[in-house]
């Protein structure tokens, strides 16, 4: 690397908060002296967001706070050790947190540790009295696991400003190579040693696999989903392993049930005693976090499990934020709670801050100055009453507090892969079904259905209706005020980041424009129209039904339509889209719009199930009053518990009322209405699990790797059992060609799905 280049890559390393590592040509054995000591990196290690010659390197060290999580193990409302605290427990023994991928663990002992945590000379913590505030460690990067051949040797500050968090950015790497990486002290005191991989060089044709997921609750679920991943991928021939694992949002959830709070437990699940937030505010039955510190401590209770732990020392990561990390109806620097809207800007601030210290990614603080940590801008919660043309709050710390960390980016992946990722909340604007004005239009008869022009009114907002929006909503015996007639249409992205998104679509040289957007695009709907006469009141909708309200891109029908007009327009192919957020699987095609209106796809799309948060089904097995006349629709009760939900969306109700009275899935299947859902091939409304992609210069294929609901943490080293696998495929399409999806069902039988 010339000096210039070198230059541009400490200039590099500096925007995205990390230190600047250099790997050399030849390597050398290590001279550091390193025993791992993984309790004093409870949270362990990750790699981040690689380029074909470089990438980010991960690890909190807690010097000084001897209070090591080790010694405080979780109670939970079953007594038993809870998974996250056991990861502590299990430093070096457990199955969990020994071996992965080859990776050697060292030789020393739980007990050992803990007893030298306790006698060691340890650094005073900023929190203690007057003590130091940082520490340095060594790093170190390896082509072997033994650490024979050293390419790369830094040293990086961790200090109690970025809670003892640090990110290194390691430079002058091969492209489509295999390294080890390991952090340690000044005593030889060292992390768990990672593994990473970097990507193809751009011109590099060779197949593209990846892993995308979503939606683990360590509250209320195990993540072993990740153990079954890793799993196969150890497996796997070399040229058939993951290259990343792409994250879409979910990694923590801040709303919090705390067990005593609702001993009944969710759903089928135990609520675990992951966090209590200091300063955290009680909310209905949960707490959300409210402070820098309630953010960082609900990211390392996730850290400590131990499945997620081993698949972030496996593979790089590439992680972008969708609602959770900051509030579950939160949009641009504002939360939603019981149907108020508030001001959350230094919320927003704290939010952004944990996710940059605790998720490497190369995303840019935009002004930032300081070396190694977040610049929080000075921000207070001040009300917004001032929006723009694209419902953007023009107040000057809701503009400061989203400013203030930018995740909207792309990441190239050899010649197959552009990934393109968006921020589906920070420049939203309101969605109009969340509003508090929402309400009236719920109708008990016809749970979680809309009519769909209505849904396409309250989108369009003034300009629904060719422009002359009506002053009612009306349908049936509802007649509520118009709360939308005067606002912008929906955006999600708003108009800078859009901008930017369909740039980088349309300049692409990617064989595959692949849209990481963490919410879902495809259409959610049902025909309410066609219920049989007497079974409840008449439909009092125009047509269709949207189900479960709006929300993300399937609803906004303007902003979606303009995304994909420009993809017709530009003529890009190889257009397809990977999210998460909907605790679902799904897969189909990407289209503005149904039938009756032509159906015209342009692109593919996949959303992955949850890895753990409880889905829809679930809810509605749970909740659904049983003697509402439309349970055969959404709940079926014999064989028990069936996922009928999925069939009412891809089939519609008529084939739903069929297969109550003959339980014949082939019967009921023969009365789909074939203008519901053409853009469907596949939905499971209550799959868990995760999704694979394997991206050629001639198709796309995806798997869906469906395991059974995971309440408690399975430990076999497969990950327990599946409940399917389903694959799709499409081959590329030609400029003036639709694509298509193949499917085949590999294990399993995902019936309702089909
Ligand atoms: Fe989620």
């Amino acid at each position: 690397m010339d000096q210039l280049s070198r230059r541009e890559f400490i200039q590099t390393a500096f925007a995205l908060g990390a230190t600047a590592a250099m790997a050399g040509v030849s390597g050398k054995p290590s001279t550091t002296t390193w025993h791992e000591r993984r309790d004093l990196f409870p949270e362990g290690v990750a790699s981040a967001e690689p380029t074909f010659d470089s990438v980010l390197l991960w690890t909190r060290y807690p010097a000084g706070i001897a209070t090591s999580v080790a010694t405080q193990p979780h109670a939970t409302a079953a007594g038993q050790a809870d998974p996250t605290a056991a990861n502590q427990a299990t430093a070096h023994g457990g199955g969990a947190a020994g071996s992965t991928a080859g990776v050697p663990t060292g030789t020393s002992q739980t007990t050992a540790a803990a007893n030298d945590a306790a006698t060691q000379p340890r650094r005073a913590s900023s929190r203690g009295a007057g003590g130091s505030t940082s520490a340095t460690l060594t790093v170190e990067v390896a082509t072997d696991p033994a650490f024979r051949n050293v390419v790369a040797t830094s040293t990086a500050n961790v200090t109690a400003a970025s809670d003892w968090t640090c990110r290194v950015l390691v430079g002058g790497l091969q492209p489509s190579h295999e390294y080890w990486y390991r952090f340690t002290d000044e005593h030889g005191n060292g992390s768990r040693v990672g593994r990473t991989l970097t990507a193809p060089a751009e011109a590099d044709t060779r197949p593209v696999r990846f892993a995308f997921v979503s939606c683990q609750n360590a509250n209320q679920g195990a993540q072993h989903a990740y153990r079954r991943m890793i799993f196969e991928d150890e497996k796997a021939a070399p040229a058939e392993r993951l290259g990343f694992v792409l994250h879409l949002g979910d990694f923590i959830y801040e709303l919090v049930w705390y067990p005593e709070d609702r001993p009944q437990g969710m759903y089928d699940r135990r609520l675990r005693d992951i966090v209590r937030y200091e300063h955290g505010e009680k909310i209905s039955d949960f707490h959300i976090p409210t402070t820098l510190d309630d953010y960082r401590a609900v990211y390392r209770a996730y850290l400590h499990d131990p499945d997620l732990q081993d698949a972030r020392a496996r593979w790089p990561f590439i992680n972008m934020w969708d609602n959770h990390e900051f509030s579950w109806l939160g949009w641009q620097g504002m939360q939603d709670f019981q149907g108020k809207t508030r001001p959350a800007q230094t919320r927003k601030v704290a939010a952004n801050q944990a996710w940059f210290e605790y998720q490497p990614a190369r995303v840019t603080q935009p002004g930032a100055g300081t070396l190694e940590r977040f610049n929080p801008p000075e921000v207070h919660d001040a009300p917004i009453v001032k929006f723009d043309d694209d419902g953007f709050g023009q107040e000057a710390n809701n503009v400061a507090a989203v400013d203030s960390l930018r995740g909207y980016r792309s990441v190239r992946w050899g010649r197959n892969v552009d990934l393109i990722i968006t921020d589906q909340h920070s420049y939203r604007s309101h969605e109009p079904t969340t509003r508090a004005e929402a309400g009236a239009l719920d109708d008990k008869d016809f749970p979680d259905l809309l009519p769909e022009e209505v849904m396409q009114s309250l989108d369009a907002g003034r300009e629904s209706n060719g422009g002359q929006p009506p002053s009612f909503i009306e349908f049936g015996t509802t007649r509520v005020a118009n709360f939308c007639r005067n606002d912008p249409p929906q955006t999600i992205l708003g108009r800078k980041q859009k901008a930017w998104f369909l740039e980088r679509l349309r300049t692409s040289q990617a064989t595959w424009k692949i849209w990481g957007n963490t919410e879902g695009t495809l259409d959610t709907r049902t025909d309410p129209q066609n219920l049989p006469m007497g079974l409840t009141k008449s439909w009092p909708g125009a047509g269709y039904a949207v189900f479960g309200g709006g929300g993300d891109h399937s609803t906004a029908y303007l902003e979606r339509a303009e995304i994909y007009d420009f993809v017709r327009k530009h003529d890009i192919t190889g257009f397809a889209t990977v999210a998460g957020d909907r605790h679902s699987f799904w897969a189909g095609l990407a289209a503005k719009a149904l039938p009756p209106q032509p159906f015209e796809p342009v692109g593919i799309v996949f959303v992955t199930g949850s890895i753990s948060a409880p889905g829809l089904v679930e809810a509605l097995e749970h909740k659904f009053p049983a003697d509402h006349p439309l349970r055969a629709l959404y709940v079926s009760d014999s064989p028990a518990k069936a996922r009928v939900v999925n069939m009412l969306l891809k089939h519609g109700v008529r084939s739903c009322l069929d297969y109550h009275r003959s339980k014949d899935m082939a019967q009921a299947r023969k009365l789909s209405n074939p203008q519901l859902a053409p853009h469907l091939s596949f939905i499971d409304m209550g799959g868990h699990g995760y999704a694979t992609v394997r991206a050629t210069s001639q198709s796309f294929e995806t798997e869906f790797v469906c395991i059974p609901r995971p309440v408690e943490r399975i430990e076999r080293p497969d990950g327990g059992p599946l409940l399917y696998r389903v694959a799709h495929r499409a081959q590329l399409w030609a400029k003036d060609g639709h694509p298509r999806l193949e499917q085949t069902v590999l294990e399993g039988h995902p019936e309702f799905s089909l």
